[in-house]
């Protein structure tokens, strides 16, 4: 059983021509609304993906609660540490796509940001993923009661307590979010993955590079939450006794397949989307 400790939002999607600069308005977009957090994607990532996943995490006592958490319910997420907080919204995302798939987002935290170390406290944890739109603290409290594997996913990059780093097995960031950390994540014990976009991803133990993988070539309609099933599928390939090779060649088909649909969750493959490519 894999437990992910992380974000759960409701994202407001705007697909238009372009996205914008500071201080310019695009019109001609259209607007959709898709279950998304970077913890609720890699949870139903990782459950899509064959493994068995308890989500930890906060919404509002709100009318996006229920749509926030759709998907998950639907796609067998066990939903039975979800609190609903009385008094806060549900996590919100604001997001701009462009034709071309970029994506700019814009995180209102709501309930998020009230998940508290106390709310693991009494959550049996196996292996574990945590996500930074959570306290870190929480983060903490739920990597010490692991008893596996612990994945993080230092996203959005942020300063970070390095009792929490320590008991990482695994740490998955992108190109800006590894410049952010620099050079002191490779001083660390878990291995590093760092995605690359169109370039595939790397992954690297104690500053030597021990594996590296391309995508397959696909039609990129929008990359919001290829990250988080690049991360998922990196964490469940490893915790099924995957080679790093095997298991970086099968995130980074995950997250390529991930780019090929609209929205976060609706977007993210099954194991069986995943055989052409493997
Ligand atoms: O990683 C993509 C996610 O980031 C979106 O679903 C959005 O909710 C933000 O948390």
């Amino acid at each position: 059983m894999i437990t992910v400790v992380g974000s759960i939002n409701l994202d407001i999607v705007a697909t238009g021509p372009k996205l914008p600069r500071p201080g310019e308005t695009v019109t001609g977009a259209k607007l959709a609304r898709h279950p998304g957090g970077k913890g609720a994607n890699q949870a139903l990532a990782a459950r899509r993906l064959g493994a068995d996943v308890r989500l930890v995490g906060a919404v509002g006592a709100d009318e996006m609660a229920g749509e926030a958490l759709k998907l998950l319910q639907a796609g067998g997420v066990d939903l039975s540490s979800v609190q609903h907080v009385n008094g806060e919204t549900t996590g919100v995302a604001l997001i701009a796509v462009s034709m071309d798939g970029e994506n700019q987002i814009v995180v209102c935290p709501g309930a998020n940001a009230v998940l508290r170390p106390a709310d693991v406290e009494f959550v049996e944890t196996e292996h574990m993923m945590g996500v930074l739109e959570v306290s870190a603290d929480t983060l903490l409290a739920a990597a010490r009661k692991a008893t596996g594997f612990v994945s993080l996913n230092l996203a959005p990059a942020m300063e970070v307590p390095e009792e929490l780093l320590a008991e990482a097995d695994l740490i998955s960031v992108n190109e800006t979010e590894a410049a952010f950390y620099g050079g002191a994540l490779h001083q660390l014990e878990a291995c590093i993955a760092i995605s690359l976009g169109s370039e595939g991803a790397t992954l690297w133990r104690k500053g030597k590079e021990i594996a590296r993988a391309t995508p397959p070539k696909v039609t990129v309609v929008d990359t919001v939450g290829a990250g988080d099933t690049f991360t998922a599928a990196l964490t469940v390939g490893l915790i099924e006794g995957q080679s790093p090779q095997e298991a970086l060649a099968f995130a980074v088909a995950a997250g390529a397949v991930a780019c090929t649909r609209p929205g976060a969750q609706p977007s993210l493959p099954k194991r069986l989307d995943l055989d052409p490519y493997l």
